[in-house]
C-alpha cells in the first residue's frame, strides 16, 4: 500500500502516539481489503460513544488516544447513554452518568464535537455530492451514502476515530465508483407512507444481506421517510448505500442504472412485518419518536397531532440538541413538554441503560428502535403510525 511522506510519518510515531495508533489502524485495514493508497476525508462521525457499550477498557482507550491526539477534520459524535442535562431527572444512574461524563471529556479532549446525534446530516455535519468521509452509525452511514451522495464504509467507532485523527482513510470499498451500482432492483406496487418505509427497510434489509438495492416504484418520500428507510436497511440487512429511480442524487445521474437481480414487494409482505415486529398483547410503558433521532419536522407534527391533549403515558422524542435549541427558539418544545412529551437529548432508546428505568415494553415507528428494543434491550414492543403513537399516547 503506498503511503505519502506524511503518513509513514505518521506510522512511525513522528506525531505522536494517537496518530501512529489511527495510521496502523487504517492501514490494517487497508491492507485487508487491498487498498492502493489512503484519500483524505472532509469529515468524520464517531459512534461507540455511550458508556454502556464502551465500558471501561473503552474509556482507556479514547482516554490513552486523548493524551497527545487531536482531530484533523470536523468530527460528530454519536448519541451516549444518557441526556446529559436532565439524567438526574429522568431517572439514570448517578455511577453511569458519572462515567458516561468521563467519556464525552476524553472525546472533546480530541477536539470532537459533542454533538451526540446519530443524525450529524441535521446538526452542522452535512457531506456534500462526492465528499469522502469516514463515518460509523449504520443508519448515518446509509442517509450520507444513498440520500447525500456522500463516500464512506461501514466504519466501526476505532475506525472511524483512527480515520479522523490522521484525516485520511484507506481507498476501497464504496469510496470507488465501481462498487456504488446496485445488485438488485426492488420494484414496490405504490408509494407508502411513514412507517411502511420502515417496513420496507427492514424486508428489503433481510432480502438483500449487504447488496445495495435500487428501488423503483417510489413516486414521493419525504427526508424524514428516507431516514426511516435507511435505518431499517442498515438494521436488518447491512446495506450501506441505495437509490431510488429518480430520487436519489446517484440514481439521477445515472438514470439507466440497472441490477441484474429483480424483486417485487407486495403490500402483503410489508403488513407480515408489521406482524413480525408487534407484540399486540402488550401496553407500553414508553412510546417514542426518534430512532434515527428526529427533525425539527417530525417535532413539529408530533405536536400537531396532539391538538392540545396531553399525553397520560411516557412519550419521549429522541433528538439531538441541536434541534431541540430549534425547537425552543420556534416555540414547539415548550408546547410539546406543556402536553407532558418530553424531548429527550444526547442519548437514545437503545444505547440508554433503559431497563435501569424500569421500562419493559415500547411502541414507536422505526423498525430499527423495535427490533434492537427487543432483541437487544429484551423488551416487548409495538410498531406503529406516528398517528398512531399519539393515538395510544392520549389515550
Ligand atoms: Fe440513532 Fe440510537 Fe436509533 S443511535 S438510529 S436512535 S438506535
Amino acid at each position: 500500500m503506498y503511503l505519502t511522506r506524511e503518513e509513514e510519518a505518521m506510522l512511525k510515531g513522528e506525531y505522536g502516539y494517537a496518530a501512529q495508533k489511527s495510521m496502523e489502524i487504517l492501514v490494517a485495514l487497508g491492507k485487508i481489503y487491498d487498498a492502493e493508497r489512503m484519500i483524505e476525508i472532509k469529515s468524520a462521525q464517531i459512534s461507540g460513544v455511550s458508556y454502556k457499550s464502551l465500558g471501561d477498557e473503552g474509556l482507556e482507550f479514547i482516554e490513552k488516544l486523548a493524551e497527545d491526539g487531536r482531530v484533523r477534520v470536523p468530527t460528530t459524535l454519536n448519541p451516549c447513554g444518557i441526556d446529559l442535562e436532565r439524567w438526574r431527572e429522568l431517572g439514570f444512574p448517578e455511577d453511569f452518568a458519572k462515567k458516561q461524563f468521563k467519556v464525552i471529556e476524553a472525546y472533546l479532549k480530541l477536539g470532537i464535537m459533542r454533538t451526540l446525534t446519530c443524525t450529524p446530516y441535521l446538526a452542522g455535519n452535512r457531506p456534500r455530492l462526492g465528499d469522502h468521509i469516514a463515518w460509523s452509525e449504520s443508519s448515518a452511514i446509509i442517509y450520507a451514502n444513498s440520500v447525500l451522495g456522500a463516500r464512506t464504509n461501514r466504519e466501526g467507532g476505532p475506525s472511524a476515530l483512527a480515520a479522523a485523527i490522521a484525516g485520511r482513510t484507506p481507498l476501497y470499498g464504496l469510496h470507488l465508483d465501481e462498487n456504488r451500482s446496485p445488485e438488485i432492483e426492488v420494484k414496490i406496487p405504490r408509494s407508502l407512507s411513514g412507517y411502511g418505509y420502515a417496513a420496507l427497510g427492514f424486508l428489503v434489509g433481510r432480502l438483500a444481506g449487504d447488496k445495495i438495492p435500487l428501488f423503483r416504484g417510489i413516486k414521493l418520500i419525504s427526508d424524514e421517510e428516507l431516514k426511516l428507510l435507511g435505518a431499517a436497511l442498515a438494521c436488518s440487512g447491512g446495506i450501506p448505500l441505495f437509490h431510488i429511480e429518480g430520487i436519489t442524487p446517484e440514481a439521477k445521474l445515472n438514470p439507466k442504472i440497472n441490477a441484474p437481480e429483480r424483486y417485487e414487494i407486495g403490500v402483503d409482505e410489508i403488513k407480515e412485518v408489521y406482524d413480525e415486529l408487534n407484540d399486540y398483547d402488550v401496553d407500553p410503558d414508553l412510546i417514542f419518536i426518534g430512532c434515527p433521532h428526529s427533525s425539527i419536522r417530525e417535532l413539529i407534527i408530533f405536536l400537531e397531532l396532539l391538538r392540545g391533549r396531553a399525553v397520560k403515558r411516557r412519550t419521549w422524542i429522541f433528538t439531538s440538541r441541536f434541534t431541540r435549541t430549534l425547537g425552543e427558539k420556534l416555540g414547539v418544545v415548550e408546547k410539546l413538554e406543556n402536553l407532558g412529551v418530553k424531548v429527550i437529548c444526547d442519548t437514545c432508546p437503545i444505547v440508554a441503560p433503559i431497563r435501569k428505568l424500569g421500562i419493559r415494553s415500547i411502541a414507536t415507528n422505526s423498525a430499527k428502535g423495535a427490533w434492537f428494543s427487543r432483541n437487544l434491550n429484551g423488551l416487548k414492543v409495538r410498531f406503529m403510525s406516528i398517528e398512531m403513537l399519539v393515538e395510544l399516547a392520549v389515550k
